[in-house]
C-alpha cells in the first residue's frame, strides 16, 4: 500500500494551504491519546494555530515540514528543526512525527522518517536527535531505522489526560 503514498516537503504557501489537513492529523493523534505536547481538551482550531506558528518558522528557514498524502488526503507529517544554537550548526531535531489513526501500519511513518533524514542531509546536517514516549510503537520504528537509544527520562511529559509518561532520547549520525 505504501506505493500509493506521496511524501512532500511543504513550502510556507503549502503549509498554509494544508492547514486543515495538518491540524486534522495533530487533532486526531491527541484525541487518540498521543503525548505530543498538548493536553485535553484540544480543538481543531488549536491545532490550526499550532501549524500557523510552524508556518512562520518554515518561512524563516528554521524548520522543515514534510507531509504524507494518500489518495489526495494528508495522512501524516513530520518536522525537522534546523534552527539550533550557533555551536550546533551540524545538528537538527526531528519533531512531531504524526500519522492519522486511519493511515497507520502502512509504513507511512517510516517513509516520513526516511525523507526527513534525507532532507536534513541536504541541509548539511550530520547529526539528528529526537525524543519519544517510552514503550510505544515509535520507539520500535526508530530502532528499526538505525537510531541509537540514549536512555529513558522518567516522568518527562504528560499524556493528554494528564498522566505522566516517560521519554526515550535517540540520536543518529547521518
Ligand atoms: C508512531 C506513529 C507515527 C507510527 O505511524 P505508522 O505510519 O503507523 O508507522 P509504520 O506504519 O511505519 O510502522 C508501524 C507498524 O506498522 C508495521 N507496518 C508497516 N507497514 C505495514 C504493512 N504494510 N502491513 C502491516 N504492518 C505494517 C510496522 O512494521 C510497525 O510495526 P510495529 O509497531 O510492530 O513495529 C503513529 O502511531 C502515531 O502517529 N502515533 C501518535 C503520535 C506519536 O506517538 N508520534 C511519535 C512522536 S515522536
Amino acid at each position: 500500500m505504501t506505493e500509493q503514498v506521496e511524501i512532500r516537503r511543504l513550502g510556507v504557501a503549502e503549509v498554509h494551504a494544508q492547514l486543515d489537513g495538518l491540524a486534522g492529523v495533530l487533532f486526531d493523534c491527541v484525541a487518540g491519546g498521543a503525548s505530543v505536547s498538548y493536553l485535553a481538551p484540544f480543538s481543531h482550531e488549536h491545532a490550526r494555530s499550532v501549524f500557523e506558528a510552524v508556518a512562520a518558522e518554515v518561512e524563516q528557514g528554521r524548520r522543515l515540514v514534510l507531509a504524507a498524502f494518500a489518495g489526495g488526503d494528508l495522512v501524516g507529517t513530520v518536522q525537522v528543526i534546523l534552527a539550533l544554537p550557533p555551536n550546533q550548526p551540524h545538528r537538527a531535531e526531528i519533531a512531531k512525527l504524526l500519522v492519522h489513526r486511519s493511515g497507520r501500519r502502512r509504513g507511512i511513518a517510516q517513509l516520513l522518517m526516511e525523507r526527513a533524514e534525507a532532507e536534513a542531509r541536504t541541509e548539511g546536517k550530520t547529526l539528528l536527535v529526537l525524543d519519544t514516549v517510552t514503550g510505544e510503537g515509535a520507539e520500535r520504528l526508530y530502532e528499526r531505522l538505525g537510531w541509537n537509544r540514549v536512555g529513558v527520562i522518567p516522568g518527562y511529559a504528560l499524556y493528554p489526560d494528564g498522566r505522566p509518561c516517560d521519554t526515550t532520547v535517540f540520536w543518529k549520525a547521518l
